[in-house]
């Protein structure tokens, strides 16, 4: 059985849906801080069967503990975290807390309960401004923000864990940016408030929850003047954590860093414009100042997982843009 920290989330669910659908038994483990009971109903629908979801906090050992001691866990997945960049400067105690805390609970609880194996959620943002791009795995790591060094830090615990402990089998996905929804428009991405993020700001400007789409920046030294991002279709991500799951379970004994991206850099603007294309709907959009802390290019070099893990994106923008309007058209409040 795979337990799935964080898992109502949205790569939570996501990766579960691939994992059920691979015959993988699944547990998902959340305190709803930043989810909604309905996606795991939703989860349900698409699986065709029950799906066990305990409410819980990662910082709590007595509930790690009460799961360990319930289901046959042979390999964790941790998505559980915080993530919001802006929000995790003026709360650093409280991303920490949630963030680290949470992971050293979990990894404590796991030691207790013989458990071994573990996939981590780290994110691009650990490279904070790249040198230059494709990034690959060996590239500095200089993270800019609060989020980010929590994400670094992690993966140090992780690394040390593993000096100490060999025995483990520990990957570290740095994923870039992942966007769209299951085919089938019963998941995806449900921000609280106003989205921080590209994705799902567009597509809430398409169901007119939001009147335009303000493009942060013009003047960036890209080919249109806006920034470019890897996005990553959700599908691909999960698909991804599969394959390092199947890794893990194989019980290699290592830490394996890789980069979970398509490879490709696409601006705001062609972004945009594939979704015009994907909806039929026009996106207003207007070019405002740049937003502090953002780089203006980063896409990564997806090489190491394609030998290591045998993984690689298979889906385009047109395929993230189809899936994130079907979704969002389906349900334009979200889970509600
Ligand atoms: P999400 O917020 O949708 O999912 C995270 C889930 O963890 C939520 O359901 C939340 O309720 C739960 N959670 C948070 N703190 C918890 C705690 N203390 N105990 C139990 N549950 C808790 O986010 P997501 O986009 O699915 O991201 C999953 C992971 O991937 C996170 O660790 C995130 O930092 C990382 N990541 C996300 C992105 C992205 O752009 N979405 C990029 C890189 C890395
Ligand atoms: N952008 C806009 N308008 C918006 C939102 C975003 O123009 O309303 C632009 C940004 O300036 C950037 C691009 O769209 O050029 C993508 O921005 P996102 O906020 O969607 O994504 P980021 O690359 O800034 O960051 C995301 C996550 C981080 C994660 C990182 C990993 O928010 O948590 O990807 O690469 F670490």
């Amino acid at each position: 059985m795979i337990l799935l920290t964080g898992g109502a989330g949205y790569i939570g669910l996501h990766t579960a849906a691939v994992l059920l659908e691979a015959g993988h038994e699944v547990v998902l483990f959340d305190n709803f801080s930043n989810s909604k009971p309905p996606g795991v109903e939703r989860l349900q629908a698409i699986a065709g069967r029950p799906v066990v979801c305990v409410q819980g906090d990662v910082r709590s050992a007595q509930d790690m503990d009460a799961v360990f001691g319930r289901y046959p866990v042979d390999a964790v997945i941790h998505f559980a975290g915080l993530k919001a960049v802006a929000e995790s400067e003026q709360q650093p105690l409280r991303y920490y807390d949630n963030n680290i805390g949470g992971t050293l609970v979990l990894l404590q609880a796991m030691t207790r309960a013989g458990v071994k194996r573990i996939v981590f959620s780290s994110s691009a943002t650990v490279y904070g401004e790249p040198d230059s791009s494709p990034v690959a795995e060996t590239a500095a790591l200089r993270p800019a923000n609060v989020y980010g060094r929590s994400k670094r830090m992690a993966e140090d615990i992780l690394r040390d864990l593993h000096v100490a402990a060999p025995d483990w089998s520990i990957a570290l996905l740095r994923y870039f940016n992942p966007v769209g929804a299951h085919p089938g428009g019963l998941i995806g991405e449900d921000p609280n408030g106003i989205p921080n993020n590209l994705m799902p700001f567009v597509t809430q400007v398409a169901v007119g929850r939001r009147p335009e789409l303000q493009v942060f920046g013009g003047d960036y030294a890209t080919a249109d003047g806006t920034g470019v991002r890897d996005y990553i279709h959700v599908m691909d991500l999960a698909e991804g954590h599969q394959a390092a799951l199947e890794w893990a379970l194989g019980d290699p004994r290592e830490v394996l860093t890789a980069n979970l991206g398509s490879g490709r850099g696409h601006s705001v603007l062609d972004l945009v414009r594939a979704f015009e294309q994907a909806s039929g709907r026009t996106i207003p959009c207007r070019i405002v100042a740049r937003r502090p802390g953002d780089v203006a290019a980063c896409w990564c070099d997806p090489a190491l997982a394609r030998q290591r893990l045998g993984w690689t994106a298979r889906r385009t923008l047109q395929d993230m843009c189809r899936d994130a309007w079907n979704w969002q058209r389906n349900n334009p409040d979200g889970f509600g």
